[in-house]
């Protein structure tokens, strides 16, 4: 309430990225206050608890990829009751991002369009970041993804050398890794979702994962790929073929879209970038629908888009997703939303009559 009567209209009554950036700033300045919160928002509770691979989330709600671009405040934030968080993109190189305005609020249709660019400080600054981070304790206690983009100036060609350079600089301070290839805001990104480049890039990617895993006497890290809503099913279905065949542990189902705008009221609607949040979600969900039917189930899904409140996240655990992601229903409903979405899911289990999240995983067939 307090969010949405005060919070909120001061937040949205300056420029988008300003006061995402101010926000920020806030927050890693109260990472003192980060058990207090922590005891508010968090929901411990084991019917929640999902299981990805090697990765234990104590509830299936993560913070999606571009939230916290270079690990200005990961633990604070973590605090808000998530199960898991990706900061980035990263690329390899340090760059500004597109000129700005390049982020807008669409209120009427609780939606945003955003064309930032990966805007960051570069695998290096923010590797040293968070081995800083770590060595006084200012990790989050949740499994930390790293969600890694493709430096603007690189070409096709040297993607895969840009994405591997990022993946080592980055390797030992990430439980698990999302490689972006579906931003619309990269020129040619999502040239690497065709099956060749695709199988190029994950293929050497799954090879350096191993050799660094070998290197540091460890296991090989979780590696997500995360991919557009703006293909053809057939398209998907040559993903989850390349996918499968270098045994990634799953994939991050989507990204904003670069399509949709006959679907928002807001006049801002014609600015180019990518589409999230409601006008995104059920479309979201017959894209998992899909990759859960093609599987079987047996690729995990991290669902994305348009999730504001229980029965979204709900809706998309039933078609099929393991666990979940938010960013535009963050912004717009707050710091209770992840807390609200965990009690109303428990509340949709029992409704139900199931027993966890595994059992409600895929039962929307
Ligand atoms: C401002 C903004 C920046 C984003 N930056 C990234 C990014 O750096 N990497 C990424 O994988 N996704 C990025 N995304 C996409 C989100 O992670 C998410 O996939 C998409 O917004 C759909 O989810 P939502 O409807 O909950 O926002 C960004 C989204 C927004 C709104």
């Amino acid at each position: 309430m307090l969010y949405k009567t005060i919070i909120r209209p001061l937040l949205f009554s300056k420029d988008p990225e300003e006061s995402h950036e101010q926000a920020l700033a806030l927050l890693a300045r109260l990472e003192f206050l980060y058990g207090t919160l922590d005891r508010i928002y968090r929901i411990e509770d084991n019917r929640l608890k999902v299981k990805i691979g090697s990765l234990t989330f104590s509830n299936p709600v993560g913070l999606a990829g571009g939230f916290d671009k270079n690990a200005a405040a990961p633990k604070i934030i973590s605090a808000f009751g998530f199960g898991f968080m990706e900061i980035g993109a990263v690329t390899a190189q340090a760059q500004p991002g597109n000129p700005k305005p390049r982020l807008y609020r669409l209120p009427e249709d609780h939606a945003l369009i955003n064309r930032l660019g990966f805007n960051n400080e570069g695998a290096t600054a923010i590797a040293a970041k968070l081995a800083a981070r770590e060595a006084r304790g200012g990790l989050p206690a949740i499994p930390l993804g790293i969600n890694i983009g493709r430096s603007k100036i690189v070409e096709t060609k040297d993607a895969v050398a840009d994405f591997l350079s990022a993946f080592e600089k980055l390797f030992a301070h990430g439980d698990f890794f999302t490689l972006n290839i579906s931003s619309p805001n990269t020129p040619n990104l999502r040239d690497l979702q065709e099956k060749t480049l695709l199988r190029d890039l994950l293929s050497a990617v799954q090879d350096k994962n191993r050799q660094l895993a070998a290197a540091a006497q460890q296991g090989e890290k979780p590696v997500f790929v995360k991919i557009a809503p703006d293909m053809e099913f057939s398209q998907v279905d040559e993903i989850i073929e390349v996918v499968e065949s270098v045994k990634l542990s799953g994939i991050v189902a989507t990204n904003a879209t670069a399509f949709m705008r006959n679907t928002v009221k807001s006049p801002l609607g014609c600015e180019p970038g990518g589409l999230s949040g409601r006008p995104i979600t059920a479309m979201v969900t017959q894209f998992i629908s899909h990759i859960y039917q093609n599987t079987r189930g047996r690729l995990p899904i991290i669902g994305v888009g348009g999730i504001f409140n229980a029965e979204d996240a709900y809706d998309k655990i039933k078609a099929g997703a393991s666990a979940v992601q938010i960013y535009t229903g963050f912004v717009y409903e707050g710091p209770a939303a992840v807390k609200r979405i965990n009690q109303g899911l428990i509340h949709l289990l029992e409704r139900d009559g199931l027993k966890s999240i595994a059992d409600a995983i895929g039962q929307a067939r």
